[in-house]
């Protein structure tokens, strides 16, 4: 189980481990270690992480001088198991790749390019993984979109993937929750939306251990705060969701635990609403390799709680200030990526345009250490 069918395995591992070191080599006489951008230069930070499909590239679609598209180029994508066993529609197309076709045909192994485990559906006896040896030419992919405190690992994966895919900007194929784009001539200028009220959340899994409880409990003797969502008996429809919030000067983008890069929909959401996030999450720093440093609120940029409800109050008060908290939407715009759907394209295009053998080691340490 979960062997290799290829004899000459080893020897390309060597010949591999030659090349790298080489390359390695080159690497550290030449690169000059520069990684820490300034403020203003979130721009350019932003443009190197790419995240807008720029797939439209003719080497991608394979089409050649005649301009036909080689169909027999395409990358095929094995999506073992459904996310949550949620299903999705098995086209790029919404995301102009047409370089890919995702199967869900288990029979399709023996010839897939890839294929993509979603890591809470793996069972911790591997009873679910495929049995056939792997190809040699093919990779396996984890995906997980859960914070290390909501999925547990499993000590066999350790070393079998070739490639990660997830919220983390280190994955292999890195897919956040949300991202930024730059704004078009045809984005309409943005609008404030109506407030009726200063500070809510919405909350559906009320923990007190959690520090964002713990944090609300004190937030709350300073300022007034709306809750809604199951914890409190206040369904939320998706229409509700977008009414409540954007209503709202501020909202609690609290995640439910704090990991690096693990920024959800909780802040993306609201950022896209028209609300102003105040987060619990990572650090500052963290938040700003995802999001423009004005467009949210931390809450570990106060030394109490009281200082944050003192703040939030003096902008309730005071119109200009408030709104230059909105100043990031003249150039962005906020793009939420599709569950399941954008990990597995993103995958897709990502071995597209590398065919190289590429292997991942220590999984465990590196997402739960
Ligand atoms: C271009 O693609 C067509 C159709 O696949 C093929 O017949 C032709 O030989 C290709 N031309 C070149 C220059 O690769
Ligand atoms: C796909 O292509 C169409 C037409 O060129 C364009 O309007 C659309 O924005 C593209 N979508 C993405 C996700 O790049
Ligand atoms: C609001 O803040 C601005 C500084 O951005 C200041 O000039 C102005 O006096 C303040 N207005 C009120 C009503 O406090
Ligand atoms: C995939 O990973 C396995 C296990 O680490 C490795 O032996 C194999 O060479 C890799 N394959 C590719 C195509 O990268």
């Amino acid at each position: 189980m979960l062997g290799l069918s290829c004899t000459s395995s080893l020897r390309r591992l060597v010949l591999g481990f030659l090349l790298m070191s080489t390359s390695l080599l080159f690497f550290f006489t030449y690169y000059k270690y520069d990684f820490k951008f300034s403020s203003s230069g979130l721009d350019m930070r932003r443009e190197d992480l790419s995240w807008s499909w720029d797939q439209d590239r003719d080497q991608d679609r394979g089409v050649n001088d005649t301009g036909r598209v080689q169909s027999e180029q395409d990358t095929l994508l094995l999506i073992w198991m459904w996310p949550f066993g949620s299903p999705y529609e098995l086209s790029c197309s919404i995301f102009n790749v047409s370089t890919c076709q995702l199967t869900a045909d288990r029979s399709t192994f023996p010839r897939a390019h890839g294929v993509l485990f979603h890591h809470r559906d793996i069972r911790q006896d591997l009873d679910n993984m495929p049995t056939l040896p792997r190809p040699c030419f093919q990779k396996w992919v984890w995906s997980n979109m859960e914070s290390p405190a909501n999925s547990a690992p499993i000590p066999e994966l350790n070393n079998i993937f070739n490639l990660t895919c997830s919220y983390r900007l280190d994955s292999n194929i890195p897919v956040p929750y949300g991202y930024l784009e730059p704004l078009t001539t045809q984005d309409r200028s943005f609008q404030l939306p109506p407030k009726t009220k200063l500070v809510c959340w919405i909350v559906s899994n009320w923990n007190r251990k959690h520090r964002r409880v713990q944090y609300y409990e004190e937030l709350r003797q300073h300022v007034q705060i709306h809750v809604y969502g199951d914890a409190v008996g206040q369904p939320v429809s998706d229409q509700d969701y977008a009414h409540i919030v954007s209503s709202c000067k501020f909202y609690l983008s609290f995640e439910n635990s704090v990991h690096r890069d693990y920024i959800t929909e909780k802040l993306f959401s609201p950022m896209n609403l028209g609300s102003v996030p105040v987060v619990i999450g990572p650090p500052r720093q963290n938040y700003e390799d995802h999001v423009p440093a004005d467009s949210f609120i931390h809450v570990d940029d106060f030394s109490s709680a009281k200082e944050l409800a003192d703040r939030l109050s003096y902008l309730d008060g005071n119109t200009t200030e408030y709104r230059k908290l909105f100043t990031w939407r003249r150039r962005w715009k906020v793009k939420k990526s599709w569950f399941g759907r954008e990990q597995a394209c993103r995958t897709c295009l990502y071995l597209h345009r590398n065919r190289h053998v590429q292997v991942f080691h220590e999984l465990n340490s590196w997402f739960w250490g």
